[in-house]
């Protein structure tokens, strides 16, 4: 294969974010690896199992899974899938994680304007639940429990909380007689299709919490019973403005202060964020219930490193704080934990005390001390037995910090507390692997390695076959396309399937990401063959498949080989087997088509 390393001069921001991520340590955020030979294994996290058939290849830089989903991909692939989120999404996340900038994101038109009218019908919602709330006869009992809950009107103004009346359709009237239509409500998340048809308000006799993004658009709806009634909390469902995994509650509120005190507190409810503001703290946003994601670190992140989490105990388990620790490394955070008194939220607390709350702020341990803290709490550090249980749990963590300065610091910590010598610590460091199921934070990999890695990154192939029916147009009326998923890079993938997709080149670059737009203009620009194009092109495809298929059959042999070595059930084989069954089948028909082509050249001669 000749091209290989001549695109190095010409390094892509994707091909330098995926030179300074790996992909064992992003998987390793969210499933517990185990190294078996050259491939770590886990549970896979897209479909509920027992038995472990989910793969990761760090010299491929790639993932599989042999279970239910039988389907792979690269680290991109691999963060859309799990946190959920588009090709672009996830390259910003990995860019921010690598520490490589991007170009800004320029949003197609269309998709531009859908979501500016998302945020005006969300306005025109809020303004209306804010007038009952305030106003009407009917918020009457929504005024009397948020005064019951002590916020003052000023609160209720700067937050626009509101009251959706108990009616099936006012609020859908309302918006529609103001020219939405029923198309734009159901997008918004602001009615919900019935059963028989129709369609019905889907906030009823609820207090309203606006919920906006850090440039004040209003993207969805929090929604509290007013009395015991469940969900107790109902929020609106994912919409192209809304997610709730990605939002901050209050964030909008909160952004000057987080920037002046450099420093942000994040707590989980609703009514936590509101008293705290209405009591002068207001660098406080809420997850929303949900555990701290690393999308909602990355946007605090913007704003100041450092922040602390007010957790209740339960909340501030050891998978939680590995996660904590594991953001510090991976978003050079600073995170500091609140432990919360037991039974209380911050809403309670403030409200019982500002001055308690305050101790608690000042108080906040950093979050590998108090996971220490957490771990050693049980244990009888006098004893043999007690010292080598902390030891196994906190030298991971510690060799996980990417400071140096501040790893030196926790492993004088350790040593002092279990007694024994720094150094006999720090030689244990370099042995321990992600294969202890935890994030490692690596320094990013060195020039030399980098270069050797760059086939693994870059698929020639794939690009070759990318170029040839990006420059020629005639060839999208050919029978024989590739299939997306013989695209191993996502890069490559989003481009095919975009191409599928678009009618013409600008349309094409419209639907795309611009940080993708410098590897498009590369397979624009490559020069290729100047003859035969179809031919080239039926022949690329078939290799592509080819090559699709072969490794399919390496990785699926290899799990073969360890499920058989570890003794896995006769279930686990066959299923194994029969896809190996499948595989060998499509490549014995990739094979007859190529002789086939051989033997139609050779006859044109
Ligand atoms: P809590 O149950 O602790 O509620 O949930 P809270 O914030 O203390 O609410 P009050 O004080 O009873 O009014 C914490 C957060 O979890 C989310 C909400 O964001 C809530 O503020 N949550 C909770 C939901 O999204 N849905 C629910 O049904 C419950
Ligand atoms: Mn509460």
């Amino acid at each position: 294969m000749k091209g290989i390393g001549l695109q190095s001069n010409n390094m892509s921001v994707i091909d330098e974010i995926k030179q300074r991520i790996d992909v064992v340590e992003v998987v390793s955020q969210y499933v517990k690896l185990t190294k078996s030979g050259r491939t770590f294994r886990g549970l896979c996290p897209f479909h509920s199992e027992k038995h472990p058939s989910f793969f990761v290849y760090p010299e491929r830089q790639s993932w599989h899974c042999f279970g239910a989903c039988n389907t792979g991909g690269d680290v991109f692939s691999f963060i859309m899938k799990k946190e959920g989120i588009d090709f672009g999404e996830a390259l910003r996340l990995m860019a921010q994680r690598a520490g490589v900038s991007l170009p800004s994101r320029s949003e197609p038109s269309a998709k531009k304007e859908e979501k500016e009218r998302l945020y005006q019908v969300n306005e025109a919602a809020a303004q209306y639940f804010h007038n009952l709330l305030v106003s009407s006869q009917a918020g009457e009992k929504a005024r009397s429990y948020v005064a019951s809950r002590g916020l003052s009107p000023e609160t209720i103004t700067s937050f626009q909380l509101g009251f959706s009346p108990n009616s099936w359709e006012a609020l859908k009237q309302y918006l529609m007689e103001r020219g939405y239509t029923e198309g734009e409500l159901l997008t918004a998340g602001l009615i919900i299709e019935g059963e028989g048809g129709g369609s019905h308000d889907r906030f009823r006799n609820r207090l309203m919490f606006p919920i906006s993004d850090v440039r004040g658009h209003i993207t969805g709806f929090g929604a509290r019973a007013l009395d015991d009634s469940l969900p107790k909390y109902l929020n609106s469902s994912q919409t192209p403005v809304f997610d709730k995994s990605g939002s901050l509650y209050g964030i909008n509120l909160a952004t000057a202060a987080i920037r002046q005190q450099n420093m942000a507190v994040i707590v989980e409810g609703y009514m936590d964020v509101i008293t705290a503001h209405q009591n002068g703290f207001n660098n406080v946003v809420a997850s929303m219930g949900t555990a701290v994601t690393e999308r909602q670190v990355s946007a605090v992140k913007r704003l100041t490193k450092n922040m602390a989490l007010a957790l209740d105990a339960d909340a501030a388990g050891e998978e939680a704080m590995l996660r904590g620790v594991g953001y510090e490394n991976t978003l050079d955070a600073e995170v500091k934990v609140i432990i919360l008194p037991e039974g209380k939220d911050p809403d309670d607390v403030i409200k019982e005390d500002a001055k308690i709350w305050q101790k608690l702020l000042e108080e906040a341990l950093p979050i590998v001390d108090y996971t220490s803290n957490m771990v050693t709490a049980n244990l009888d550090l006098t004893t043999a037995k007690d010292k080598t249980l902390a030891v196994d749990k906190l030298l991971p963590i510690i060799a996980e910090i990417k400071d140096t300065v501040r790893q030196a610091h926790y492993l004088q910590k350790l040593a002092r507390l279990v007694n024994v010598t720094e150094r006999k610590l720090e030689a244990a460091l370099p042995k321990i692997k992600p294969s202890q199921g935890r994030y490692r934070a690596e320094e990013p990999k060195p020039e030399a390695v980098a270069q050797a890695l760059r086939p693994v990154f870059s698929s020639p192939l794939e690009e070759y076959c990318l170029a040839l029916l990006l420059q020629h147009p005639e060839l999208k009326a050919l029978s024989q396309h590739p299939s997306p998923e013989y695209f191993q890079n996502s890069e490559n993938r989003e481009i095919f399937v975009a191409w599928q997709q678009a009618s013409d080149l600008s349309s094409l670059k419209a639907e795309l990401d611009p940080a993708i737009g410098e590897h498009l203009d590369y397979l624009l620009t490559k020069s290729l063959p100047p003859n035969q194009i179809e031919e080239k092109c039926a022949d690329a495809v078939l290799r592509l498949r080819e090559g699709f298929l072969r490794s399919l059959a390496t990785k699926r042999e290899a799990a073969l080989a360890l499920e058989a070595e570890l003794g896995g059930t006769a279930a686990e084989l066959a299923k194994l087997e029969e896809q190996g069954i499948e595989v060998s089948l499509q490549l014995g028909e990739v094979f007859t088509q190529k002789s086939r082509r051989v033997r139609s050249k050779g006859a044109e001669k």
